[in-house]
C-alpha cells in the first residue's frame, strides 16, 4: 500500500506532538513537590557525613516515594508523610525548617514505624502534595491537626479517663459537664441528654471551625436554635473544640465487645441517692451545672431566671414535677430534663424553697416589692 505525502508529513506531526507531551509529563513528575523536598534532603545529608562509604550511597540515591504501612490500629493506613518529613527521627535535623525538621520529643513510646502519623495528626496520609496530604481540600474530612489540636488524635487510643499528657481533654470533658451540655447532649457512654442532637461522632462528622462557631455563635447555622450562648473564655472554647474534635466513636485501641460493656456498665448506672437536707440540695443544685445557666444570690448563669427568690414563688410539688420534666409544666421550655434520683429531686425543692432573700436587683427581675 502507498502512502501518500500528507499522510507520512501528518505522521510525523503527530509523533512529534506524542513525543513532546510525553516530555511534559515526564518533566511534570520529575519536578514534583516531595522530589524537590527530597532531593534538598538528601543533598543536606551527603553534607552532613564524613564517612565515605556513605557518601558512595547517598550519591546513587534518588528521591522516591517512603511510606509506612499501619495494620495495628483499625483500617489500615499508608503514611507516605515520610516522603517529606524525611528528617522526623534524625536528631541532626533539630534546627532544620519544615519539611525536614526533627519530631518534638512527646510522652510516651510511640515508634513511628509502628504508630505512622495520620493515627495523630489526622490528614491524607496517601496525599503526595502539601495541599493533600495536609487534608486541605474542603472535601476531605479529617485536615491535619497540630499544635494543641493533636490532642484530640490521642482521644483515639487514650479516651476518657484521658492521660494527664492531654490535659485540653481533660479540661474539655469537664467543661462539657460544668457548663451544662451534656444535660442537652447525648454522648455515648457519657451523657444522655436529648434536647440537642447526639454528639458522639460529632468529630468525625465537622471540621474545627464549624464546632467553635457551633458553640460561640449557636444561631450562625441556624437561627432558631434552641441552644443557649453560654459566657465561655476563648480558651474554654478551645478545650471544648479540641474534646468535641476527638468524639469520633472509633477507638483504635478497644475492640468492639470491650466498649459495648463499658457503655453497658455506664448505662446501668442509677442516679445517687442523697440525704434530704437543704445542703444536699445545694450541692446537686452545683453539681448538676444549674448555675451554667441559673443565678443564686448573684453567682450563675444568664440563660434561665435568677431563682434568689424562688421560694415565694412556686410550691415544692411544683418543683419536682418541673424537674422530672420542664415540659409537662412550661410548654416549649429549653430547660433540659435531668435524670434525677427521688431524694435527689426532693433534696433540690427543699434547697430552692428555701431562696427567699428578697434583694434590689432580684425584686426588680421579679417585679416583687419589700425590699430588705
Ligand atoms: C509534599 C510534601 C509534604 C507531605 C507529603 C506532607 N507534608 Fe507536612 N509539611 C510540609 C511542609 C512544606 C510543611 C511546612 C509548611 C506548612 O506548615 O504547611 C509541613 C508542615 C507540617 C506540619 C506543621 C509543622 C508546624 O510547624 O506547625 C505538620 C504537623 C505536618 N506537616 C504533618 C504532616 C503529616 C502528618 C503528613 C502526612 C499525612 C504530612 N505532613 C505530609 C510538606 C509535606
Ligand atoms: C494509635 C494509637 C495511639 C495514639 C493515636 C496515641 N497513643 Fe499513646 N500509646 C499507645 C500505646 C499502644 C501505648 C503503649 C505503648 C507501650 O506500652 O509501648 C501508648 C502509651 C502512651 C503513654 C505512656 C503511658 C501509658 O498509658 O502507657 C503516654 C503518656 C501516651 N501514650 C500519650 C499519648 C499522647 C499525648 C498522644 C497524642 C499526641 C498519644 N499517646 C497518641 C497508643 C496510641
Ligand atoms: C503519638 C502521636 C504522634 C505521632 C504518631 C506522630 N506525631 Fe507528629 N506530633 C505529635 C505531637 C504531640 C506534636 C507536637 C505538637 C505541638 O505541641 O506543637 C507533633 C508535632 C509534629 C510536627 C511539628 C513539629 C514542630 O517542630 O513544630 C510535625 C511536622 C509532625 N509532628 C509530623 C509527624 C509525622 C510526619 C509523623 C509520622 C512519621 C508524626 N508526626 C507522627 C504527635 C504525633
Ligand atoms: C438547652 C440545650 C442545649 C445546651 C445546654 C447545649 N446545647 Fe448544643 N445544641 C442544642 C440544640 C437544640 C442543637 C441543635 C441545633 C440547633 O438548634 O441549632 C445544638 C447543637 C450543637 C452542636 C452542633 C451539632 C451538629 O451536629 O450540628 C454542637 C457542636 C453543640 N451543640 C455543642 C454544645 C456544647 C459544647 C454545649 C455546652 C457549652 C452545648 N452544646 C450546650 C442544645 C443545647
Ligand atoms: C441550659 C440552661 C439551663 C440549665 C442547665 C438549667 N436550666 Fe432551669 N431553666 C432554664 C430556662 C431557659 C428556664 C426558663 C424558661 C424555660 O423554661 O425555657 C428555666 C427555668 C427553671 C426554673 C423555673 C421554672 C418555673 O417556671 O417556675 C427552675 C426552678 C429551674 N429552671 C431549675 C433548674 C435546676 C434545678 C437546674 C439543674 C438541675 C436547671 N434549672 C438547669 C435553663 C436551664
Amino acid at each position: 500500500m502507498q502512502i501518500g505525502l500528507s499522510m507520512k508529513l501528518a505522521l510525523v506531526t503527530g509523533g512529534f506532538l506524542l513525543l513532546l507531551g510525553n516530555a511534559f509529563i515526564i518533566h511534570k513528575n520529575y519536578n514534583t513537590e516531595w522530589r524537590r523536598y527530597q532531593e534538598e534532603y538528601l543533598k543536606m545529608v551527603y553534607e552532613k557525613t564524613d564517612e565515605p562509604q556513605m557518601k558512595e550511597i547517598l550519591k546513587s540515591r534518588s528521591p522516591r516515594i517512603e511510606q509506612l504501612i499501619i495494620t495495628g490500629f483499625g483500617k489500615e493506613r499508608v503514611d507516605r508523610c515520610i516522603t517529606c518529613h524525611t528528617g522526623i527521627d534524625d536528631e541532626r535535623f533539630a534546627d532544620f525548617p519544615q519539611p525536614f525538621r526533627t519530631h518534638p520529643r512527646i510522652p510516651g513510646s510511640h515508634a513511628y514505624r509502628t504508630f505512622g502519623c495520620t493515627t495523630c495528626h489526622a490528614g491524607n496520609g496517601r496525599g503526595l502534595s502539601t495541599f493533600d496530604a495536609h487534608g486541605q481540600s474542603k472535601y476531605w474530612m479529617e485536615p491535619l491537626q497540630r499544635g494543641e489540636y493533636i490532642e484530640s488524635g490521642c482521644a483515639k487510643c487514650h479516651p476518657a479517663p484521658y492521660l494527664n499528657e492531654t490535659p485540653a481533654l481533660r479540661e474539655g470533658e469537664e467543661l462539657f459537664n460544668t457548663k451544662a451540655c451534656y444535660a442537652c447532649h447525648k454522648v455515648e457512654g457519657a451523657s444522655d441528654g436529648k434536647l440537642g442532637p447526639d454528639l458522639t461522632r460529632v468529630g468525625a462528622k465537622w471540621p474545627v471551625e464549624y464546632l467553635r462557631e457551633s458553640i460561640v455563635d449557636p444561631k450562625a447555622n441556624n437561627i432558631e436554635s434552641l441552644m443557649p450562648k453560654m459566657a465561655l473564655t476563648d480558651d474554654e472554647v478551645k478545650a471544648l473544640v479540641i474534646y468535641l474534635k476527638s468524639l469520633t466513636g472509633e477507638n483504635l485501641t478497644r475492640g468492639p465487645v470491650t466498649s459495648y460493656q463499658a457503655v453497658k456498665r455506664w448505662k446501668e448506672q442509677k442516679p445517687a441517692e442523697v440525704p434530704v437536707t437543704v445542703e444536699s440540695g445545694r450541692l446537686v443544685f452545683e453539681q448538676k451545672a444549674c448555675v451554667a445557666c441559673h443565678t443564686i444570690n448573684g453567682v450563675g448563669g444568664k440563660i434561665g431566671p435568677d431563682l434568689s427568690v424562688y421560694g415565694l414563688q412556686r410550691t415544692k410539688e411544683w418543683m419536682v414535677q418541673h424537674h422530672v420534666n420542664p415540659r409537662s409544666l412550661v410548654a416549649g421550655s429549653i430547660m433540659p430534663d435531668f435524670k434525677f434520683s427521688r431524694s435527689e429531686l426532693e433534696a433540690l425543692a427543699l434547697y430552692l424553697s428555701a431562696q427567699k432573700k428578697l434583694t434590689v436587683d432580684n425584686a426588680k427581675v421579679y417585679g416583687l416589692g419589700g425590699v430588705e
